[in-house]
């Protein structure tokens, strides 16, 4: 072997590969020039013939042929295949699959940014609280039947999953001053056996607005204008608030909140049940009772709390007949609210 064949076999290479036509000429070249058996490696073996003199020249010349001979097979391969691509218009496209905000995520952002505007902020809680705060603060008589523990799920004597979002209150109050103007959205637990609408977790947005005495009072009043205007934002123009008596243990008075039925405009649809009306929401104000077991004096402070239900916004927001669809993770069904 001489220089001058190794130039000749070099050029005859680069033209084979410069000549090459798609993917699978261009592999096997690489097979014949540069895989393990190929010309280049077999050259390299048999340069313990090649006088020790003449090696280096040899070796130099074998690696630059080999470096150019890849470097003409990558470019190769990169181009053949952006042309079989760019010919076969058949290949399914690249499909990115960014998914969609889960409905019930979006009714508590929606939430937090109406109730933001009107000044509230977004507190929290954990899920697994003490009796303290989701009943004994929140004035809950030791027989209640929430406390059961076919109604809640126990873990030993002090520890529970929470059963409504309430007990953040206790957390906002004992935590801060007067004035206190929070929402907390957040997963609650009940015993309760799922249905199409009961699900043992579900979400709630509990909200609390407490503001000193004699200078802020706080009246039923301004809590049925904050929900009516939050009626109107999440629901659209023209949706009102009808209050009920009702009762709860940290509340007094208390009321349950529907809105008019967005849907028929109270006239009566099957999403009311034909009564023109939506049960929403429990709200009141704050029991004197409640005040002292965070330690608020009841004379110098008044306020207001409600919670509503996630998931019964997004069931009548969206018109969603069945609450496990929330659950169920099924693209064909939280696609179509996007
Ligand atoms: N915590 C109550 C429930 O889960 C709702 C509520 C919240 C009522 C705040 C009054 C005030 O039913």
């Amino acid at each position: 072997m001489t220089l001058s064949e190794l130039e000749n076999m070099r050029r005859q290479c680069l033209e084979e590969v410069a000549g090459a036509e798609g993917s699978a000429a261009v592999e096997s070249l690489r097979v014949k020039y540069v895989g393990r058996n190929g010309l280049i490696p077999a050259l390299i073996k048999a340069m313990k013939d090649v006088p020790k003199e003449e090696r280096p020249a040899f070796g130099k010349a074998i690696q630059a042929w080999r470096a150019e001979t890849e470097e003409a097979l990558a470019a190769k391969a990169g181009s053949s295949a952006e042309e079989s691509v760019e010919a076969d218009l058949t290949l399914p496209g690249r499909w990115f699959d960014l998914g969609v905000e889960h409905p019930l995520s979006r009714v508590i952002a929606e939430s937090a940014a109406i109730f933001g505007k009107l000044g509230f902020t977004v507190a929290d809680g954990p899920e697994l609280e003490n009796r303290f705060n989701n009943f004994t603060a929140l004035n809950t008589p030791a027989h209640h039947p929430s406390m059961d523990r076919s109604d809640t799920f126990w873990f030993g004597e002090d520890c529970l999953l929470r059963t409504q979002t309430s007990p953040v209150q206790i957390r906002a109050m004992m935590g801060n001053r007067p004035p206190v103007r929070v929402i907390c959205p957040g997963r609650t637990y009940r015993r309760d056996t799922t249905d199409a609408t009961h699900s043992a977790n579900f979400h709630q947005i509990e909200g609390l607005y407490v503001d000193t005495l004699p200078e802020k009072p706080v009246s039923l009043a301004d809590l049925k204008s904050v929900l009516a205007y939050f009626a109107r934002e999440m629901m659209g123009d023209g949706v009102t608030v009808r209050f009920r008596p009702h009762f709860f243990p940290f509340t007094e008075p208390s009321v349950e909140v529907d809105f008019s039925c967005h849907v028929c405009k109270g006239r009566g649809c099957g999403v009311c049940k034909q009564s023109g009306w939506i049960e929403v929401a429990g709200a009141g104000m704050v029991d004197p009772r409640v005040f002292e077991h965070v330690g608020y004096d009841p004379s110098k402070v008044s306020g207001y709390a409600f919670g509503f239900g996630v998931e019964r916004i997004a069931m009548i927001k969206y018109g969603i007949p069945d609450i496990r669809w929330l659950y169920e993770n099924d693209v064909r069904f939280l696609s179509q609210l996007a």
